[in-house]
C-alpha cells in the first residue's frame, strides 16, 4: 500500500536522525538522494516525521518505530480538529522533565507547540498589501503590515516574486527583532552573529539601503549563504566578516547600533522543529548562557556613545534571557535600559525587555533586551 511505503521513508528519517543530524536537514536529503517523490507524497513523509516528534513523549520510545509514527499521526489528527482536549497535566509529556527547571512553563505553551507552525514571509518595507494582492493565501499579521502569514501550498520559492527579491521566508518574532532595532537611514550597524543572514536582510530593507551593516558569524559557510541571499534580495549596503566572538573585534568602526541575535538553546523554535525538543540538554543551556555573556561583554565595547544594542534569543530559559540581562546590566551599569516600544499598547508600557510568545503571536518563541549607551557616558 502506498501509506505504508511513505511511512517506510518518514521511518527511515527518524532512524537516521540523530544529535547532530536534525531530521529536517535528514527529511530534506532522504527526498534528494530518493528523487521522483511527488510535492503530495513529500509533505505525507514531512507530516508523519514530525507528528513523530511531536508527539514522541506519548510514545513507546522502544516500539517499532512505523507503528508508533502511525499512532502519532492519529493523535496529531485529533488534536489539530479539536477533538482530542488535552489536560494541563498531560501536555507535560510535550517536552523533556529538565525544561521544568530552566523555565516558567504555561500549559497555553505546551499547547502551542503541539499545533501546526504558521509559515510567515517579510514583504519590502510598505509592500505587504501589494505582495498580499498578488500571492493568494496570505494574509497579514496584526503586527506589522509587512509579516504576511501563508496558507497555501505551493512552494513559494518558485515563485516569480520570491525570485525578485519581493519577499523573505522569515518567522514573525524574528521580524519583531529588526522592528526592535529600528535601524535609521545612514546609520552604521553591526549584526554581531548575522549566520545567514535573515535579521541582516532585514535591517538593510529598514535602513532604505542607505548606511551599512556590519555582518559577521563565526561559520564562513553561513556568510557565503548570506552573500546569496543578499545578491537575491539585491541589498548591497553590508560587508560580512568573520568573528569567532572573541576580544578582537573584527572592526575598529563604532556602530549606532548592535544586534547580537545570539546562538541559544532554540526553546522557542520547538513548534517549528519538535526534533530539537529531543536533541536539546541542559549542558547546552549552560554552555550557551557562557557564550551569550562573551559575546555581548566583547562586543558592547564597539556601540558609539548614543548608540543602541539589542540581544534577541529564541529561547526561553531564565539562563539565557532575564539572567543574561541582568549581568549586562552590572557589567555595563553605564547603559540605559532602552524601551521597546513597537508592541506596547494602552494596557502594557513599554519595557526594555519582551517576550514574544508562539501561544500569543503565532510566530517563535523569542526573547529581546535592548539598551541605550548615553551620549555622556
Ligand atoms: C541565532 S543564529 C543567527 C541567526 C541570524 N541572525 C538570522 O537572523 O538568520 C546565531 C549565530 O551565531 C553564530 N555563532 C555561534 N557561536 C558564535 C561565536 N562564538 N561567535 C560568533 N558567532 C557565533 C552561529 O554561527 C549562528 O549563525
Amino acid at each position: 500500500m502506498k501509506s505504508d511505503r511513505l511511512i517506510g521513508i518518514a521511518a527511515s528519517v527518524v532512524a537516521r536522525a540523530a544529535p547532530g543530524k536534525p531530521a529536517d536537514a535528514v527529511l530534506r536529503a532522504e527526498l534528494r538522494e530518493r528523487g521522483g517523490i511527488s510535492r503530495g507524497d513529500g509533505r505525507v513523509i514531512s507530516r508523519a516525521v514530525f507528528a513523530y516528534y511531536r508527539w514522541y513523549g506519548w510514545l513507546d520510545r522502544k516500539g517499532e518505530v512505523a507503528r508508533e509514527m502511525r499512532r502519532a499521526l492519529e493523535m496529531d489528527d485529533a488534536f489539530q480538529s479539536g477533538s482530542q482536549c488535552l489536560s494541563d497535566e498531560e501536555l507535560r509529556r510535550a517536552v523533556p522533565d529538565w525544561v521544568f527547571d530552566q523555565m516558567e512553563v504555561s500549559a497555553e505553551w505546551l499547547r502551542s507547540l503541539q499545533k501546526e507552525p504558521v509559515l510567515w514571509l517579510r514583504a519590502r518595507p510598505g509592500q505587504g498589501g501589494g505582495l498580499a494582492a498578488k500571492l493568494p493565501e496570505t494574509s497579514s499579521s496584526g503586527f506589522s503590515p509587512d509579516a504576511l502569514s501563508y496558507s497555501g501550498q505551493e512552494d513559494l520559492f518558485r515563485t516569480p516574486e520570491f525570485h525578485a527579491g519581493e519577499f523573505e521566508l522569515q518567522d514573525l518574532s524574528s521580524q519583531m527583532v529588526g522592528l526592535a532595532c529600528a535601524p535609521q537611514a545612514g546609520e552604521t550597524w553591526w549584526d554581531a552573529c548575522a549566520g545567514e543572514g535573515g535579521k541582516m536582510l532585514h535591517l538593510c530593507d529598514l535602513m532604505n539601503n542607505r548606511g551599512l551593516v556590519w555582518a559577521s558569524d563565526r561559520a564562513a559557510w553561513r556568510l557565503q549563504r548570506l552573500k546569496r541571499r543578499a545578491a537575491r534580495a539585491r541589498v548591497f549596503n553590508y560587508r560580512s566578516i568573520l568573528w569567532d566572538g572573541g576580544g578582537k573585534l573584527p572592526t575598529k568602526t563604532k556602530f549606532n547600533g548592535i544586534l547580537i541575535d545570539a546562538p541559544c538553546s532554540g526553546l522557542g523554535t520547538w513548534q517549528r522543529n519538535p526534533h530539537a525538543r529531543w536533541t536539546t540538554q541542559p549542558e547546552d543551556v549552560t554552555e550557551l548562557a557562557d557564550v551569550q555573556q562573551r559575546l555581548t561583554g566583547h562586543a558592547v565595547v564597539a556601540l558609539k556613545p548614543g548608540g543602541r544594542l539589542i540581544y534577541s534569543v529564541c529561547t526561553m530559559t531564565r539562563r539565557e534571557t532575564v539572567e543574561l540581562a541582568e549581568a549586562v546590566a552590572k557589567k555595563f551599569p553605564e547603559l540605559l535600559p532602552l524601551p521597546i516600544e513597537w508592541l506596547a499598547n494602552k494596557k502594557t508600557a513599554a519595557t526594555n525587555q519582551v517576550w514574544l510568545w508562539p501561544q500569543e503571536m503565532g510566530g517563535n518563541g523569542m526573547f529581546i533586551a535592548a539598551w541605550l549607551k548615553p551620549r555622556a557616558a
